[in-house]
């Protein structure tokens, strides 16, 4: 992994032109997998209204200037989520508590990405007091590359539902 050929940073609105060729440029097995939201333009602007409480966090390639990996931080929960945590008794601390949605290009998948990532934003959100990451909408139980990222990562399974016939868990890890 050439990391100095790489930058992480946060996503800005000067960079959602570029956020939605990246998402454009998903296959269809990774957008079935990573859809926070809608991918056009009115969507990310309102998705990154301040009042939404989230921080985009892209890594670009600096040769190219594309975006090949973008996550998702939101602080507290997706209300879904919470409802399902809330009905499985999981105690919430809404002020320390944030969920984590993260994705790569496929093309730059399983090259150490999503670990680089991580290991950002670990800090990142040590810095700002968070204590516990939850998934956004859980990781489908097929996604076993993804599930054994976030194992590497020191998440821990917490639970599991249904979604559209799908089987999910919900994963949390503790800074
Ligand atoms: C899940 C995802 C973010 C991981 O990022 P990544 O850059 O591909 O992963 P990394 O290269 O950093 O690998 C980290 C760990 O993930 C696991 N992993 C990565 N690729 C894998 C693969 N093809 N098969 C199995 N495990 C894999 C391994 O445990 C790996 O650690 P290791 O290299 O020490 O074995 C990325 O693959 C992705 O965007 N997938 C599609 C979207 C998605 O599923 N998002 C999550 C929704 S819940």
């Amino acid at each position: 992994m050439t990391e100095k050929k790489l930058q992480i940073s946060q996503l800005l609105a000067k960079d959602f032109d570029k956020l939605l060729i990246y998402l454009s440029n998903l296959s269809l097995a990774t957008r079935s997998r990573f859809a926070p939201h809608r991918f056009d333009l009115v969507a990310i602007e309102q998705f990154y209204l301040p009042e939404n409480n989230n921080i985009g966090y892209i890594i670009t390639d600096i040769e190219t200037q594309a975006i090949i990996a973008y996550s998702i931080i939101k602080l507290g929960y997706v209300l879904k989520d919470k409802k399902r945590f809330e009905e499985n008794g999981i105690q919430l601390y809404p002020q320390t508590d944030c969920t984590f949605a993260p994705s790569v290009a496929d093309a730059w998948q399983s090259k150490g990405l999503g670990k680089m990532m991580f290991d950002f934003l670990k800090i990142e959100l040590q810095k700002q007091s968070l204590r516990r990451i939850f998934l956004w909408g859980g990781v489908q139980a097929t996604n076993e590359t993804a599930i054994n990222y976030y194992l590497k990562n020191s998440f821990e399974k917490i639970g599991s539902f249904e979604k559209n016939g799908i089987d999910n868990f919900d994963m949390i890890m503790h800074l």
